[in-house]
């Protein structure tokens, strides 16, 4: 049984501070200021943004459609209740929740011949033959309990790393901090390329600079971008500056770990992977965050053509279950040719970018004595996450938005 509290007592004689937020903007007061001084306005908000039912700009609010439309259903289940009528279970938890009703239980009339709680003496005695047991009642509610389990996006990468696993791939680790030189300067990327500004990565303030680099291979990623050295490029044609490549960075990419394995695995086959964190100076919104997880992976043989790759992420995803893949050419410093890959988000109904990926160029192995072809890719797990499980906001995956109640209840359907 559940009864109504002081203050689902007060919402029901003056109604639910989000919907007289809404009747208020209706009646023609719009700006945030003025809406502030109402008495309620704290609350009103926060659930009618919860609700989607407002949207704020410019420091005015715009009641969206579906609120105009929408009845109160909580107005109405708090009415229903005060009678003592039946609610929904969902409503029931939601004014829970909000505190507006508390549950009031019944105590039953000891009925002494009832033994309510089995202790040593009645099983010693023998009484247990003879005397009625309390039943339970089933029907009463009992409270969620939220036990710890795997967040999805590990359920995600467990299943990712399984599937490489079992393709053949081995495992790399990297640094997460690492040195410019290793995330750019060999990946062929020239020191005044965009990405290698503060606008789109994070500079380590200490350390400001890597204390050492591999002085071999130095020479020859200098040589390959001032004229092409030895890789039969002319190159990018400037003066490369070790200064440059020696600052250190959060990597923006694990192709960073790619390159440490290519200098120790120089000859093929060869076939790595990894599933770790990346991070960029992105705007945050629906399907971009600061940090997020890429997948990681190159493949070396000799021949290796194009094909091998589309066919390598066809059987990927397949496994994975998305079998609506798309390649578009792109261009990336390091890779010749380079695709973007592209998936179908059932819901947002579009076209969402996955991953991005290429075969090596010479300007970026020779360096390292690697003749063997080598094929690569970077995908992002959260994208991948989002196509599979028709989640359409990245931040309700991981992040200081993210949606607690959905992730409580995210199903267990990766098996690894
Ligand atoms: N580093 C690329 C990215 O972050 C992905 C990529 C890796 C592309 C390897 C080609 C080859 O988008």
């Amino acid at each position: 049984m559940y009864i109504l509290t002081k203050e689902g007592e007060r919402y029901l004689e003056d109604g639910l501070p989000e919907v007289r937020l809404i009747k208020e903007i209706l009646s023609g007061k719009t700006s945030m200021k003025e809406l502030q001084r109402l008495p309620y306005f704290t609350i009103g908000f926060m659930w009618a943004k919860k609700n989607g039912w407002i949207t704020v700009s410019d420091g005015e609010i715009k009641v969206e459609a579906k609120a105009r439309s929408a009845k109160p259903e909580l107005e109405a289940a708090l009415a229903e209740l005060s009678k003592g009528n039946e609610v929904g279970l969902k409503l029931i938890d939601t004014m829970l929740s909000r505190k507006l009703i508390e549950e009031r239980r019944e105590i039953p009339a000891l009925n002494e011949k009832e033994i309510l709680q089995l202790t040593p003496e009645i099983i010693k005695s023998g009484a247990w033959e003879k005397v009625p047991f309390k039943k339970y009642d089933v029907s009463l509610r009992t409270p969620d309990i939220y036990y710890g389990r795997k967040h999805i996006l590990r359920m995600a990468l467990d299943k990712v790393s399984r599937i490489l696993i079992e393709m053949g791939f081995k495992e790399m680790e990297g640094p997460i901090a690492d040195a410019e030189f290793f995330v750019y300067d060999c990946l062929f990327t020239p020191q005044d390329h965009p990405a290698r500004t503060q606008w789109d990565q994070f500079s380590l303030a200490k350390p400001k600079m890597i204390k050492a680099l591999p002085d071999g291979v130095v020479a020859k990623v200098k040589a390959a971008h001032e004229n092409g050295g030895d890789t039969g490029s002319k190159g990018w044609g400037y003066k490369w500056d070790r200064e440059v490549a020696r600052r250190m960075v959060l990597r923006g990419h694990t192709t960073s770990v790619t390159v440490h394995y290519l200098m120790e695995h120089r000859k093929p086959p060869n076939r790595f992977f990894s599933i770790d964190k990346v991070f960029r100076n992105d705007s945050i919104d629906r399907t971009h965050l600061l940090e997020f997880y890429q997948i990681e992976g190159w493949v070396m043989d000799d021949g290796l053509t194009v094909r091998d790759l589309m066919g390598t992420f066809g059987e990927f995803y397949r496994k994975l279950g998305i079998n609506d893949v798309r390649f578009k050419p792109t261009f990336n410093p390091y890779t010749e040719p380079s695709f973007e890959i592209y998936g179908k988000h059932p819901k947002l109904g579009r076209w969402l970018e996955i991953g991005n990926s290429g075969m090596f160029r010479e300007e970026m192995l020779k360096p390292f004595g690697i003749e063997a072809r080598v094929m690569a890719w970077g995908l992002a797990l959260e994208r991948t996450l989002m196509l599979l499980y028709n989640y359409d906001d990245i931040r309700n995956l991981h992040g200081t938005l993210c949606d607690l109640d959905s992730l409580r209840e995210a199903p267990t359907i990766w098996e690894y």
